[in-house]
């Protein structure tokens, strides 16, 4: 017997009619899950092959066209459940930091220069002694399964084969060592220090014996933000049983927060004495924190607002990252999260003194609609317009990207 969730006759049958093949697979997919009983918890189980309804496409033209990343924000918002939509897209209070972020890119326009050799492109840069292939990293983010069910994997998987650094969360399902063992990733592991050092002792372990090199200090987060969506979801996910935090299985006793509102600049030494890892704070919005990274002896530093999910409130990042650029003086590398949709916004950030970009939401999209394949949509999206972009403006290589490419309005 073919199992068919759409109603008979109802609009929803007419409306699922007009969908493409593989989307309406992946609906079907999900309304099973949501018909055992399972809501999008249930995405932690393994892709299912239901008779009739084939969970991945057979040939690669059956996917989608995606032009953007938008596009696949919205296919992610088709096939993902409520919960993990709220989770993903959410923000502190009313969300103004979430678009903020997204919306103070439109008040800098770029300064084309013409007749420049643009036949040949690079965008390599050299990060933490490394050479990266481009400048877009995956921003460490929580959860993953919760989109799909590989998860980190899927993301990193994604990341080796599409050459992108990823950053793996503290809080990921998939434990680091799982990850890196799986996609062969070079990772870099984000830190959310315990209010016990014994278990963040052990995070630092795991995470060195995984071959990271860097550790991502988030320094934003001494209690949660006030997230009226998806907020409720997240207590639920660190309780989970089903959607376990690997990097903390056997080493958090009960009771134990994974946030230390206590937390001040002493960590720096701290971690300092207690990893070979570079030390890299993310969260920093103002100039004063710049300078005291640079005192306490940060190897580098993320400009980010937590993507608008902690205080609300805050300046967007691109608006931040003037005074944190000047305060460092190239003195370690400046990176920036938060609201980058599009090759353009890369273009300013890195034109405004960032030394690398990092996404959040949009490979989470890529990995909600169609896991793996959809993070690596997503990566060649955006770094495909970036190319583009600095054909366009005349830069061949993201050294040229300097300051009077652009201008604020
Ligand atoms: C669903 C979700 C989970 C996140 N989890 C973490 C996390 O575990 N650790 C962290 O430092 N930042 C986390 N962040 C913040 C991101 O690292 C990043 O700062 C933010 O997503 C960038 O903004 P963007 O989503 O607009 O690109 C998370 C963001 C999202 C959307």
């Amino acid at each position: 017997m073919l199992l068919d969730f759409s109603l008979p006759g109802g609009p929803e049958n007419k409306k699922m009619e007009n969908l493409d093949p593989y989307l309406k697979a992946e609906i079907q997919r999900r309304k099973f899950l949501e018909w055992i009983g399972l809501s999008s918890l249930a995405l932690t189980l393994p892709a299912i092959s239901l008779p009739g309804c084939t969970t991945s496409p057979d040939k690669a033209e059956e996917i989608p066209d995606f032009k953007n990343v938008f596009d696949l924000e919205e296919m992610s918002g088709k096939v993902m459940g409520k919960d993990a939509i709220d989770y993903l897209n959410g923000g502190a209070d009313d969300s103004k930091t979430v678009k903020a972020n997204v919306e103070a890119y439109q008040r800098i326009q770029i300064r084309a220069r013409r007749l420049i050799d643009v036949s040949t492109i690079s965008t390599k840069v050299e990060l933490f002694g490394k050479t990266l292939d481009n400048p877009i990293i995956l921003s460490p983010v929580g959860f993953q399964k919760f989109f799909h069910p590989e998860g980190e994997i899927a993301s990193a998987k994604a990341s080796v084969k599409k050459k992108h650094q990823m950053i793996v969360s503290s809080v990921s399902n998939y434990s680091v060592n799982e990850i890196a063992t799986q996609s062969q990733a070079d990772l870099w592991f984000q830190l959310y220090p315990t209010t016990n050092r014994e278990v963040t002792k052990k995070l630092l372990e795991r995470a060195e014996k995984a071959g990271c090199k860097v550790c991502v200090l988030t320094v934003d987060t001494p209690v949660i933000g006030n997230r009226e969506r998806g907020g409720t979801t997240l207590t639920k996910l660190i309780n989970s049983k089903e959607l376990k935090m690997g990097n903390y299985e056997g080493i958090l006793p009960e009771g134990t927060g994974i946030d230390d509102p206590g937390l001040t600049w002493e960590i720096i030494a701290w971690l300092r004495a207690n990893c070979n890892m570079k030390i890299v704070l993310k969260g920093i919005v103002t100039r004063e924190d710049a300078a005291l990274a640079l005192e306490y002896g940060a190897d580098g530093i993320i400009v980010s607002n937590h993507g608008g999910r902690q205080l609300e409130s805050l300046r967007s990042t691109i608006d931040c990252l003037p005074e944190i650029v000047e305060e460092i003086d190239g003195k370690i590398p400046v990176l920036i999260d938060g609201g980058i949709r599009r090759g353009t916004d890369i273009f300013k950030a890195l034109a405004l003194g960032a030394t690398a970009v990092c996404i959040g939401r949009p490979f989470c999209w890529g990995l909600g609609a169609l896991g793996q394949e959809g993070v690596e949509i997503a990566l060649d999206i955006l770094k495909g317009e970036l190319v583009r972009d600095m054909q366009l403006a005349g830069a061949a290589s993201i050294e040229k990207i300097t300051r009077d490419f652009v201008i604020r309005i």
